[in-house]
């Protein structure tokens, strides 16, 4: 049986897709929300509804899946404008500052959502808190050869850094680009914007989880009662 949370994340998935119109490139993002925004987005192609619409994937999952529903793919070098961009998120504050990364994806996302006309976050209610960091750690993509001396980096800055660990495959986590991920607690993140600069001036560290000021709406797929309301912030 489709758990509430899993509902949630299908009506939220649907009613973003809804937004993609025809004639438009739209950048696919990652992670098991988005997986059914990708779905629906080929539902609507297949049945004639949508034409004319391309994607560009944040990672393998994207593009396996976009391949899987029929959606054709482009590329950054390709396409001069991403009209839209659809994409998951651990964590959104009420200014719609994110933390992303959960899915290690979070650097390709961010290249894509950024470049986005618009973009648009999709997430169920447990996504949503009042200060980033309070839920989920914060991932930071790392070259595999300056993973020690960026752990230290970040011991400095008060974060405790821990190497991200596969689930089912021996050894760390690897990105789709070939790297490392170090998942950070912070006690507070008071200066979402600083820290993102501050964690990015490390050498050795690619990217890291937190999109300040890049996301233009969010859905929020929310139980009430037995029904899923979907909210617009
Ligand atoms: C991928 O790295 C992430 O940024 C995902 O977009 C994020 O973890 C949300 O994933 P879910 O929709 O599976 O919660």
């Amino acid at each position: 049986m489709t758990s509430p949370q899993d509902l949630m994340k299908q009506e939220v998935g649907k009613a973003a897709a809804a937004r993609v119109q025809s004639n438009t490139v739209v950048g696919l993002g990652t992670g098991s929300t988005t997986a059914f925004a990708i779905e629906f987005i080929g539902k609507r192609l297949a049945s004639g509804e949508l034409t004319n619409v391309q994607g560009i994937p944040t990672s393998f999952q994207a593009t396996v899946l976009a391949k899987k529903f029929g959606i054709p793919l482009t590329t950054l070098d390709e396409a001069e404008v991403i009209h839209i961009a659809i994409d998951g998120a651990d964590e959104v504050d009420p200014h719609k500052n994110l933390i992303k990364g959960g899915g290690a994806a979070h650097t390709q996302e961010k290249i894509v959502d950024s470049l986005a006309e618009q973009f648009i976050v999709v997430v169920d209610s447990s996504k949503m808190v009042d200060k980033l960091g309070s839920t989920f750690l914060l991932p930071v993509e790392v070259l595999p050869m300056a993973v020690t001396p960026v752990m230290r980096a970040i011991t400095k800055l008060g974060g405790v850094p821990e190497l991200r660990m596969g689930v089912r495959k021996a050894g760390p986590v690897v990105t789709d680009q070939g790297n490392l991920v170090i998942d950070v607690k912070f006690s507070s993140i008071d200066n979402p914007a600083e820290l993102e600069k501050t964690l990015n001036n490390i050498p050795g560290v690619l990217e890291n989880g937190l999109f300040v000021g890049v996301t233009d709406l969010v859905l929020v797929g929310e139980l009430q009662g037995d029904k899923i309301v979907i909210k617009e912030i």
